[in-house]
């Protein structure tokens, strides 16, 4: 390494006024080199030469402090200058080394020009992403819009706006994780019915999509996470001939046209009259047996399959948000994506949405771009 440039101590290697022997020229020496790099063994010497910490530059820059106070700004940025040209040059010199490899590959034949492409893999949404995507499809053209809630609720969203008191059996219904003495994660997405109605005045029709959590054990139809859509209308004049007609719909969308619903009698404590909502099976049309005669497996020879649960929202859930029950009515419904997404491509197993195997999820892909 020529370290002459330093040798005459740091002010020879930086005196800006000596441009022969100081840092011009280590800029024309350092620019000279770099046009004849050869091989990235030289590229690798010449930059350690040069703009390495030890190098001329280097160097040159730890000298600075022993220029007077007032010359050290100038020099340094000169310092800096050359550094920045050097290693653009040596840049240059990089990109010019990786064309003549290429070059060099061309001309041994090293590319089989004749080779396949390379398969490059691509992501497409979750089956229940897909699912989800298709219930707010079938909503929004009958003026609803998709609104949202916190995972983890205050004890007043999720239970007692919703007429579930504490203490109360009702609460035996949806087996809790309690996160703090006054917050849970959300075990339904009924929450975004009050976080909904506490914010805004009626008239209002939402969908609330998102994920719910409950101390469940898992088996093939339960899962402690899963993933519910809500629905709610409320107006005046809204009656339960209005839900059946958007549910009817909503199944329509989703199963096809031969899809007939069910409503029997139910409980929730914030509808009342409450309904479970079934769908005639997917699988036997309903008929609750197959072509050959045999009991179907999927409705177990019903011919139904249970897909929602509804009802109108409940005049003491309507209070509570400062709505006047005389005058506005309301219905509410909520969904399982996980057992519609189960229903319409015959699943048996919950699990599989999760264990994020390829081979299963792979078989969405049509839908997905559908
Ligand atoms: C409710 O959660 C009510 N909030 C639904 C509702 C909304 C009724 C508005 C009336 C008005 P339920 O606990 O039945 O209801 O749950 C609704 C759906 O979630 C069930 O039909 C089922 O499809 C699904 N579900 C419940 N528990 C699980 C679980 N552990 N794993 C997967 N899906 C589940």
């Amino acid at each position: 390494m020529d370290r002459s440039v330093l040798r005459g101590g740091s002010r020879a290697a930086i005196n800006m006024a000596d441009e022969s022997s100081g840092l011009a020229a280590i800029r024309r020496d350092a620019l000279a080199r770099a046009e004849t790099i050869a091989s990235d063994q030289e590229l690798a010497i010449v930059r350690a030469e040069f703009v390495g910490k030890k190098g001329k530059l280097g160097l040159a820059l730890r000298a600075l402090g022993k220029l007077p106070k007032d010359e050290r700004p100038a020099a340094g940025q000169r310092i800096h200058a050359i550094k920045g040209v050097v290693e653009e040059a040596l840049e240059r010199a990089a990109t010019r080394l990786k064309g003549d490899r290429r070059e060099k590959k061309l001309a041994d034949g090293a590319f089989d020009v004749t080779l396949p492409g390379r398969r490059q893999e691509y992501g497409y949404p979750h089956p229940l992403r897909l699912v989800e995507r298709d219930i707010i499809a079938a909503f929004l053209p009958l003026g609803f819009s998709v609104a949202s809630g916190p995972l983890v609720e205050h004890d007043w969203y999720n239970f007692e706006a919703l007429n579930i008191p504490k203490h109360h059996p009702a609460r035996d219904m949806q087996d809790t994780f309690f996160v703090g003495p006054s917050s849970v994660l959300r075990t339904h997405t009924s929450n975004v019915q009050i976080r909904t109605m506490t914010r805004r005045e009626p008239p209002l029709r939402i969908l609330a999509p998102g994920m719910v959590f409950r101390h469940d054990e898992v088996d093939p139809t339960h899962s402690p996470v899963f993933h519910q859509v809500e629905g709610l209308w409320v107006d005046e004049l809204v009656t339960f001939a209005n839900l059946k007609w958007v549910l009817e719909r909503f199944a329509v969308s989703l199963f096809g046209a031969a899809a007939r619903l069910r409503f029997r009698p139910s409980f929730f404590p914030f509808t009342e009259p409450s309904a479970e909502v079934d769908v005639s099976c997917v699988a036997c049309a309903g008929a609750g047996e197959t072509a050959a005669g045999e009991v179907c497996r999927l409705c177990r020879g019903s011919g139904w399959l249970e897909i929602l649960g509804a009802g109108m929202v409940d005049p003491a859930v309507l209070a509570k948000v400062g709505y006047d029950p005389e005058r506005f009515q309301g219905f509410a419904f909520g969904a399982g994506v996980e057992r519609i997404a189960m229903l319409r491509w015959g699943i048996d197993d919950i699990r599989l949405f999760y264990d994020n195997d390829l081979r299963f999820l792979r078989q969405f892909r049509a839908a997905a771009f559908r």
